[in-house]
């Protein structure tokens, strides 16, 4: 099964899609986590990226749906993706028709995390993850169990995102806007798409998107 999480910065796509890779064994493909790991190994797609990632603006279309190709080839075939963050402009939603196509996969579910904006810019600004495991928390809703120590792998460093701040999440949230939810109606048109609540608590929002899934596996 490939699946795509759709919705704005801190909807909590990336907080679903490690419970989905937790549970049902899928593999998250996060372009965000594939460009900040490109950005710290200052590789040529990490020096193009890393300004118009602090600027919350989208990289080229070309460069992320590459990452995408790059990413599925070495996959076998069976293994289900969670897409987190990709595609977010038209362009990008028809490359990963053809990038799906050409290796024998089809998108079988959009799920859209369906959020009030003004609380997102709270649950960014709130947001953490340790710097070993990369397991994510936040100041207020997701804390550690025990202070400064991570309840994945007991790292004791933690890191925030140089773009969660929250004048570069207000251009982040208008990316969205523009471009990002636009792509709708084109899943919309293949009756893929469910809306789960993104507001709920986070173990009711896996409860739901699970249910999703288990309707669509049956
Ligand atoms: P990306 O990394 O994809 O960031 P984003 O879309 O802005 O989304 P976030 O990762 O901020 O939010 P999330 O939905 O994963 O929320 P999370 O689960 O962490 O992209 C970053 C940048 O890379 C882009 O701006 C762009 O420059 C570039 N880029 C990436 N992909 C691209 C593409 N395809 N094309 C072009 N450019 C691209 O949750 C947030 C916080 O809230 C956490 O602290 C969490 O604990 C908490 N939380 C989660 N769920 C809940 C809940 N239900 N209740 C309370 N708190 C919650
Ligand atoms: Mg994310």
């Amino acid at each position: 099964m490939n699946i795509i999480l759709l919705g704005p910065p801190g909807a909590g796509k990336g907080t679903q899609a490690s419970r989905l890779v937790d549970n049902r064994g899928m593999v998250q493909l996060s372009t965000g986590d594939m460009l900040r790991a490109a950005v710290k190994a200052q590789t040529p797609i990490g020096l193009k990226a890393k300004a118009v990632m602090e600027a919350g603006e989208l990289v080229s279309d070309e460069i992320v749906s590459g990452i995408i190709g790059e990413a599925l080839d070495g996959m076998a075939a069976e293994t289900g993706v969670i897409f987190d963050g990709y595609p977010r402009t038209q362009a990008q939603a028809h490359s990963l028709d053809t990038i799906l196509a050409d290796r024998g996969r089809t998108l079988d579910h959009v799920i859209e995390l369906d959020v009030d904006e003004d609380a997102l810019v709270e649950r960014i600004t709130g947001r953490f993850t340790c710097a070993s495991c990369g397991e994510g928390y936040h100041d207020m809703f997701k804390t550690t169990k025990v202070a400064d120590t991570c309840d994945k792998c007991g790292g004791h460093e933690f890191k925030r995102r140089p773009d969660d701040n929250e004048e570069t999440v207000r251009t982040r949230m208008a990316e969205y806007r523009a471009k990002t939810a636009p792509i709708l109606p084109i899943y919309e048109a293949r009756n893929i798409v469910s809306r789960v609540d993104g507001m709920a608590d986070m173990d009711e929002v896996t409860v739901a998107i699970s249910t999703i899934l288990d309707g669509a596996d049956a």
